[in-house]
């Protein structure tokens, strides 16, 4: 039997099967009614259908996936549904109007044309549905699929995933408009090929990010975290232990991925790309043939683990610790080693050409450590659930993974804030097994493995002790706490309704 990921995103004509049944599914009812009565509203017209698309928490395996290693993240239940309706070839107008049912987005319109510029400079909510746009044509045209002339599109979000979280809502809204986007011109494709198309699509909004997140919002089953594999893109699901659940916390430190590109996380892609060519080169590759082959650190680690393993160990760690010097590098160091210009390295890139441009240095030895390390405490992870130790021990060291992870985010890859290592100790304190800065870190939120009978005198204290001086600073209202902190069990992944 072919696995999931070869089949194409659902089609279902009620809501029980994705929100579950009960109370879940009455809440959505409504949020559906709401959006059906606002897009008759807006635009004088039923939607063509909706899709929806979750966010997802990563449970561990931080900033590897753009360096090809698995990672192991589940779907939540908070979500983004658009709502789509293809105008006819013979209507006049045609634009793609974006409206949102939170007034706090005004309409966004854009032209119908797919080759359009997003404008990056000029930073605009509607851009992600751009990106979709664009994505979708670019496939249809590489896999010569005709879908006509370009058309006018209404459009109509509706989003629960908070904003600069790390609980990615830009995926959210990436893949439920490519979804509605192909479920409207008819287009239909696995959901493994979606999840690599919706992957490339984010990436016109700047950002050069791995594929995890596309990849579980898609792929989710509920009930499972998933082993998400890249190239290709392959999920197994992970049952987790029972006795213990995932609480989400917000640090409420704002983490804008693309706006802040080209000194976070794009920076790290660039600085995991030099020690991968640095590496190779250490480690006898000539200069060209390292800078044209290496494009990621797991491109190197077979020649890392043969190092170490002239020294007894299986570990790629030692290579870097011997190979790479804790002192930053220079952009001068580098191009002596590497006898290139790093300019010319990047040259088609114009997104590291703006981590070069804003950078001082690189921190080769501390970036490689850490995704090495690890993209191995991700199958350790995945490793203890499918062990036969008790259901006990299983909480307790994938706690501990969770805390060594968290370590290595904050002290080697530099992605926490004092905001999350502030929410990360309270966590610790008040019981969690263990406690890690979720998504691209630099603010957003953290993800605390507790029991599941703690749970509510958890959130208590949590409440208490991080959230209520913030309330009364004014920072949140206290009305909107349940949005900020909650636990989560694994949500279904991608969806098409059509009623
Ligand atoms: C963001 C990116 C992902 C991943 C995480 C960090 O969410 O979109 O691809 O790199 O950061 O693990």
């Amino acid at each position: 039997m072919p696995g999931h990921e070869e089949l194409p995103v659902p089609i279902y004509t009620a809501l029980e099967p994705v929100y579950g049944a009960g109370s879940p599914s009455e809440e959505a009812e409504q949020r559906f009614g709401v959006l059906k009565a606002k897009f008759i509203e807006f635009y004088g017209h039923p939607p063509d259908c909706y899709a929806r698309s979750p966010g997802r928490v990563n449970l561990i395996g931080e900033h590897i996936d753009y360096e090809g290693y698995s990672v192991l993240p589940m779907a939540i239940r908070q979500d983004t549904i658009v709502a789509i309706r293809k105008h006819g070839a013979d209507e006049p107008e045609k634009l793609l109007r974006i409206g949102n049912v939170n007034q706090k987005y005004a309409i966004c319109t854009y032209p119908a044309d797919p080759d359009q510029v997003i404008d990056l400079k000029n930073h605009k909510w509607g851009h992600y549905f751009i990106c979709g746009y664009k994505g979708f044509y670019e496939y249809a045209r590489s896999n010569g699929i005709d879908v006509g002339v370009p058309v006018g599109l209404d459009v109509l979000i509706d989003g629960t995933v908070p904003t600069g979280s790390g609980l990615s809502s830009s995926a959210a809204f990436v893949c439920s408009s490519t979804i509605a986007i192909m479920a409207s011109f008819g287009v239909s494709i696995k959901k493994k090929e979606l999840a690599q198309l919706a992957c490339e699509c984010e990436r016109h909004i700047g950002t050069q990010s791995g594929g995890m997140d596309q990849a579980i919002s898609i792929m989710a089953q509920s009930g499972f975290a998933e082993l998400i594999d890249f190239n290709p893109i392959r999920s197994t699901d992970v049952q987790l232990p029972s006795g213990g659940s995932f609480v989400i916390a917000h640090s409420l430190a704002e983490s804008q991925k693309a706006v802040t590109a080209a000194v976070n996380y794009n920076n790290r892609v660039v600085e995991c790309r030099l020690a991968s060519i640095v590496l190779g080169i250490k480690l006898g590759m000539d200069s060209r043939e390292a800078i044209s082959k290496v494009k990621t650190l797991s491109d190197v680690e077979g020649l890392c683990v043969s190092f170490a393993s002239a020294r007894g160990s299986s570990d790629p760690v030692i290579a870097v610790k011997e190979l790479l010097k804790e002192d930053p590098y220079s952009a001068e160091d580098i191009e002596k080693i590497i006898e290139e210009k790093l300019q010319t390295i990047f040259a088609n890139s114009p997104s590291s050409l703006d981590v070069l441009e804003a950078a001082n240095n690189f921190k080769l030895h501390q970036r490689a450590a850490h995704v090495y390390s690890e993209a191995k405490r991700v199958y350790e992870f995945k490793d203890t659930v499918s062990s036969s130790i008790s259901e006990e021990e299983k909480l307790k060291k994938l706690g501990d993974l969770m805390n060594e992870s968290h370590y290595s985010c904050s002290v080697l890859y530099e992605c926490s804030c004092p905001e999350l290592e502030e929410l990360v100790k309270i966590c610790r304190d008040n019981g969690a097994l263990g406690a890690r800065l979720t998504g691209a870190g630099w603010g957003g939120c953290a993800v605390a493995l507790v029991k599941e009978s703690h749970i509510p005198h958890f959130i208590l204290n949590l409440k208490d002790q991080f959230y209520q001086s913030r309330i009364d600073k004014g920072v949140i209202n206290k009305s909107d706490l349940g949005m900020y902190l909650f636990a989560s069990n694994p949500s279904s992944g991608a969806a098409i309704f059509k009623f």
